[in-house]
């Protein structure tokens, strides 16, 4: 059983994906963090994207590896825990460009796949009720305005000891909306069945309130 939670940067859809997913018991995936791996590797391995050959010798080559550590996947590339590097402004700002790139997403989604393949998972990205898992048992899309989104990457960066100003972070946001729902290949949007969730005023607590409202109404009718 898949649960869909689609919608563009710091609409909400990782705490609460998260939290869903502990209510429940069920496994969480982050399809946004495995683009950032890749996009972390691109960087640190100075990978010349627009060379067809370096690329795909280096897709060959990349191996991501997945745990699930308390029902949250963490990701390792060649063994080392990257989940805090892939977070850094340096990754978010190139994420949405290699993300565009179709042999990499064709590597990923296998991988999703494959992971979620006979399990009941919340996955959380912006392609998964559309494309990765077109027949979700159920299926969320979240949005919130620019401001609030800007406001909630800022907290999540100066955690990490970052310090951005709201005016770069909203400048950063927008033009990854832009990245995400113009490329060609598997482009954020809507699906015709997904329930839309605007957050923008919601706290946490009501935007889980909200989505297990929903899936236990779907599920109760099935
Ligand atoms: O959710 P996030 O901000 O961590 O995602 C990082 C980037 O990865 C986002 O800009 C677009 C890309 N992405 C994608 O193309 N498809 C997904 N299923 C998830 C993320």
């Amino acid at each position: 059983m898949i649960i869909a939670i689609d919608g563009p940067a710091a609409s909400g859809k990782s705490t609460s994906a998260k939290l869903l997913a502990e209510k429940l018991k069920f496994l969480y995936l982050d399809t946004g963090a495995m683009y950032r791996c890749i996009a972390l590797a691109v960087i640190e391995n100075q990978i010349d994207i627009k060379n067809k050959q370096s690329l795909k010798d280096f897709i060959d080559n990349f191996k991501l590896e997945m745990r699930t550590i308390n029902g949250v996947s963490v990701f390792l590339i060649n063994g080392e825990n990257v989940s805090k590097k892939i977070r850094s402004s340096s990754v978010s700002k190139k994420v949405s460009e290699i993300s565009a790139i179709p042999s990499i997403r064709k590597y990923m989604v296998s991988m999703q796949r494959s992971f979620a393949k006979n399990t009941k998972c919340v996955v959380e990205g912006r392609d998964i009720g559309t494309v990765v898992f077109p027949k979700a048992t159920i299926k969320f899309f979240m949005i919130a305005s620019v401001e609030v989104r800007a406001k909630r990457r800022q907290l999540e960066l100066r955690r990490l000891g970052e310090e951005i100003t709201l005016k770069d972070l909203q400048k950063d946001i927008e033009a990854r909306d832009k990245y995400d729902s113009e490329r060609s290949h598997s482009p954020l949007k809507k699906a015709f069945d997904a329930i839309e969730i605007d957050t923008t005023n919601m706290t946490l607590r009501d935007q889980l309130s909200v989505m297990v409202k929903n899936v236990n109404l779907k599920i109760n009718r099935k």
